[in-house]
């Protein structure tokens, strides 16, 4: 099964499924709007069903969001038909060949991603070329070697019976290296408990 195919298949119970930490969401979602300007042009990947791109585009000129499940952008673009949202523009696509404009973004957003990633270096790099400089790359990370460090010996095998998607099992240490690594400086580090993902906000120099 592709990583498409794992999604789609979820993609309809993931709609419907409650925010695992509502207060961590609504903290997380406020520290982002504080940085949010009328005049900005977002980029999310991963957006899955689009549920923080629809709350973000009241603030915002414009959201490019994609996901590499059909099914997930067939129900974010429901979702925005329905609240009349029309400044977010949902795709197909993945991160790994999507076309990104050097320099031509304000914000990236990568909520619950970057973990799923075969290369999340390489991602981080074509978000540092895409981003403006001075502009924000926002993600919530599961940092699964510090959360669950047995699972490093179970999502092998998980991934390979099609029961868990791809996982890069890293420390936040790593995650946060890989970021200075790209050129970006983290500017918000926030792990709400130890059991949850970490929000980062780095910033690309000016
Ligand atoms: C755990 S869900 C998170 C969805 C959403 N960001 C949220 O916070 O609710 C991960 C999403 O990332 C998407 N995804 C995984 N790898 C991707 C890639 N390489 N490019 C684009 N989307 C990807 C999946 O299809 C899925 O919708």
């Amino acid at each position: 099964m592709t990583e498409q195919a794992f999604w789609n298949r979820r993609a309809d119970r993931y709609a419907a499924e409650p925010i695992a930490d509502e207060t961590a969401y609504q903290t997380k979602l406020a520290t982002t709007r504080r940085l949010l300007r009328p005049d900005m042009n977002l980029f999310e990947f991963g957006c899955g069903t689009g549920a923080t791109a629809l709350i973000h585009a009241a603030n915002v000129r414009h959201i490019r969001a994609v996901d590499f499940s059909e099914r997930m952008i067939e129900i974010a673009r429901g979702k925005a038909d329905k609240a009349g949202v029309k400044n977010i523009s949902f795709e197909v696509g993945s991160i790994e060949n999507i076309d990104l404009a050097p320099e031509s973004l304000d914000m990236v957003l990568a909520l619950s991603v970057l973990h799923l990633l075969r290369n999340k270096e390489a991602a981080i790099a074509r978000v540092f070329s895409a981003l403006k400089p001075g502009g924000y790359f926002v993600t919530s990370t599961a940092c699964l070697r510090d959360m669950l460090p047995a699972i490093r010996f179970v999502a092998p095998l998980g991934s390979r019976l099609g029961l868990l998607p791809h996982l890069d099992i890293m420390t936040q240490g790593q995650l946060h290296a890989a970021m200075e690594e790209a050129g970006f400086a983290v500017e918000h580090e926030w792990l709400p408990n130890k059991k949850a993902a970490v929000f980062m906000i780095a910033r690309k120099p000016a």
